[in-house]
């Protein structure tokens, strides 16, 4: 399974593409806003920073408009993927850019018959949002299973990717079902790491070597 970051925030990926963790990135004009400053600039750096697949969104709804901004968007890096919404024109867009050999992520998904058709239009990525859909009563991985059986029903070749992540638990759930890649805000990656555990457990080994130390001057690993 894939993993991406979901930010705009360029201390966090830099932060987990160090440590060799990042398949990619997913931003969206929210993510774009709560960073502040030129939008361009970031777009610029994280394509920069990152070897994988960075999903960079347009704001046109319109088809002609969505177009101009995806080629304009993939004048930042090879690596980009430009993200269009789950409409008709975007589905429009989806088709045109991919037949160009630009590949796009269709967002905004909520449902399977949204997915098969995001599919259908050529998208390298489907992203349903599952946490979105948890909020309101219903059930986001739910939706994940049934896109599932659908693809693996045929020969798409488009990606499920998971959005709207709100905790490790749903990384676990979506990993199980098999899915593509799940893009995770960078406090859900952090809590993947962690376990109180291996703190307690890596606290007592390093006190047993002081121990050791004490007794054995000359020792050095
Ligand atoms: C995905 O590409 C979206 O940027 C993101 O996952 C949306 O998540 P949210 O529902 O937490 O805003």
């Amino acid at each position: 399974m894939k993993i991406f970051l979901d930010t705009a925030n360029l201390e966090s990926i830099k932060k987990f593409n160090d440590m060799g963790l990042l398949d990619g990135i997913t931003t969206n004009p929210s993510l774009m806003s709560k960073e502040g400053g030129n939008p361009k600039d970031g777009m610029k750096q994280i394509t920069n920073i990152i070897k994988g697949d960075v999903s960079l969104e347009v704001v046109s709804t319109d088809y002609a408009g969505m177009i101009e901004e995806g080629k304009r968007l993939r004048q930042y890096g090879d690596n980009v993927v430009v993200k269009v919404p789950m409409t008709s024109d975007g589905l429009k867009a989806c088709k045109n850019l991919s037949s160009e050999g630009i590949p796009v992520n269709v967002t905004l998904v909520f449902s399977p018959n949204q997915a098969l058709l995001a599919a259908k239009s050529g998208a390298k990525y489907v992203s349903p949002f599952i946490g979105r859909l948890d909020d309101i009563g219903q059930d986001g991985m739910h939706l994940i299973k049934e896109i599932k059986e659908i693809f693996s029903n045929y020969d798409f070749g488009t990606e499920i990717l998971v959005a709207s992540v709100r905790h490790p638990m749903h990384v676990i759930e979506a990993a199980k079902i098999g899915a593509d890649v799940v893009t995770l805000p960078p406090a859900v990656l952090d809590k993947m790491l962690k376990h109180p555990l291996t703190d307690i457990g890596l606290k007592n080994f390093l006190a047993d070597w002081e121990k050791l130390k004490s007794e054995n001057s000359d020792i050095k690993i």
